[in-house]
């Protein structure tokens, strides 16, 4: 794909500084820099009127075309659609989505604005690479308008049973667009599954080899891509200046005591109030616990406009209260619950510090979390990941303690297993956990999603 120029579109992009230090910006950023590529994204900007002309900037080598939204754009393509109709409905929470209000309208009108920014900047012979739910109709638009070069589209969060993709009103209409990808990459086996089979039962598809379907007249690969992290710059993240700074600062609060972590954009897909639950029990059913073991969490909030998010910051400062009260000492607070962003770094310092990482999604995509935590340890003595099994991530990552995050109490039991796990055992999972973390990093991801398609998966590790 070197050769190739790529064209990569999502709703953020890295020109924003807070999107800037995730793993993806960064193997995006390299690959675009290395093909004289281009970046098309919301510029984050609100406008009165909407321009439909991108505005074009560059940064380091890559260039950038960012599309302005007006408010009732933001409102009904980003808060509405993309946020508070297929986000629920894509993990799985049909009792969340939006149906009385809901109107594909902007979502539709936005999907052909970005489709004509695309046209409007790359040529036939480029690469289109198009991320997650916001675009699902962009390769339609694009073909509407005669344009047939190749355009990939990878979804970064899951892919729901057919049955409840099915209760959404356009899931025709989303499913026929999402066959004009010439390839669709899915984070894991079982989004991987359930797209064929609604392809198969609603679209008349047809297998072909290992990846490929014939559907609509058309052939699209659908490829298994779980995306990773740029594992060796988080690993020298965690010796940066600033992570030691974080984690000199938390250990000046926790003393000797034992750290449990989770780090989460406040979203209702994260099982917050489960894992507050959890940490609750472990408290109730361990007295040992106390005034030896704290919980931190660090929850930047997000989308907070949107009523479901503003319920969940109202249930989490009530839980953390409650258990504060309630198990609290003069010199010891069992919860430390931060609502706002860190840096990356700092980040990785917390990790590194931490015995126990608490990852317990009620649904994920993959969960990068997971991994970072994993690639910040020390080998010599390493902390313990606890895996949600409804994040994509517990396929790959089967050495994690891997639980069912509704129920608590088997939760907390873990949790107190984990805070006792011995030193070998520590060390035996962590370093198997390691090597996957190492090996399917973010540049594996990239060239497995670019590998030629209908090709066998070669790449696979024995770990999927
Ligand atoms: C998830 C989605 C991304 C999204 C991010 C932050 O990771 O997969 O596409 O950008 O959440 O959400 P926001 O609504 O703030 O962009």
């Amino acid at each position: 794909y070197k050769a190739v120029r790529l064209i990569a579109v999502s709703n953020r992009t890295a020109i924003d500084p807070n999107a800037r230090a995730g793993g993806l910006s960064v193997a995006l950023w390299d690959t675009l820099k290395a093909s004289n590529g281009l970046w098309i994204g919301w510029s984050g900007k609100i406008k009165d009127f909407s321009s439909q002309k991108a505005t074009l900037a560059s940064d380091d080598g890559v260039d950038f075309a960012l599309c302005d939204m007006s408010k009732s754009q933001y409102e009904g393509f980003y808060l509405n659609y993309a946020n508070s109709v297929l986000w629920p409905l894509l993990h799985n929470r049909l009792d969340l989505v939006n149906f009385e209000t809901h109107d594909i309208g902007p979502y539709r009108d936005t999907n052909v604005q970005f489709a004509n920014a695309v046209a409007a900047h790359a040529n036939l012979d480029d690469f289109v690479w198009v991320h997650d739910y916001h675009f699902f109709l962009l390769a339609h638009e694009l073909r509407a308008q005669g344009w047939t070069g190749q355009v990939g589209f990878f979804l970064h969060i899951p892919f729901p049973s057919p049955d409840v993709f099915r209760a959404l009103p356009e899931a025709s209409e989303l499913a026929r667009a999402i066959c004009d990808y010439d390839i669709v990459g899915l984070q894991s086996t079982k989004d991987v599954t359930n797209l064929k089979q609604f392809l198969s039962e609603d679209c008349g598809a047809q297998y072909i080899g290992e990846e490929d379907v014939m559907v609509f007249g058309r052939r699209v690969t659908i490829r298994h891509c779980p995306i990773g992290i740029d594992t060796l710059s988080f690993k020298a993240a965690t010796k940066s200046e600033p992570a030691k700074a974080a984690s000199r600062k938390l250990r000046k609060f926790s003393g000797d005591r034992k750290l449990i972590i989770g780090v989460d954009r406040m979203d209702y897909s994260k099982g917050l109030p489960q894992r507050f639950e959890s940490v609750s029990k472990l408290f109730d059913n361990y007295p040992e616990t106390h005034g030896a073991t704290s919980f931190i969490q660090i929850a930047p909030p997000s989308r907070s406009i949107v009523d479901e998010y503003i319920q969940l910051r109202e249930e989490l400062d009530g839980l953390c209260g409650r258990i504060n009260g309630d198990y609290g000492d003069l010199d010891w607070m069992p919860i430390r619950y931060l609502a706002r962003p860190y840096r990356r770094e700092e980040i990785a310092g917390l990790y590194n510090l931490a015995d126990v990482c608490l990852v317990t999604p009620l649904k994920d995509g993959m969960n990068l979390v997971a991994k970072e935590f994993v690639a910040a340890q020390n080998p010599d003595d390493p902390g313990v990941l606890i895996l949600s099994q409804f994040a994509g991530a517990a396929e790959q990552m089967t050495e994690a303690l891997i639980v069912n995050p509704y129920d608590t109490e088997a939760v907390a039991k873990t949790i107190f297993r984990a805070l006792h796990m011995p030193l070998d055992e520590r060390k035996f999972r962590w370093a198997a956990l390691n090597d996957g973390v190492t090996q399917l990093d973010i540049n594996w991801w990239r060239e497995r999603f670019f590998a030629p398609y209908g090709a066998n998966a070669s790449t696979q590790s024995s770990q999927e």
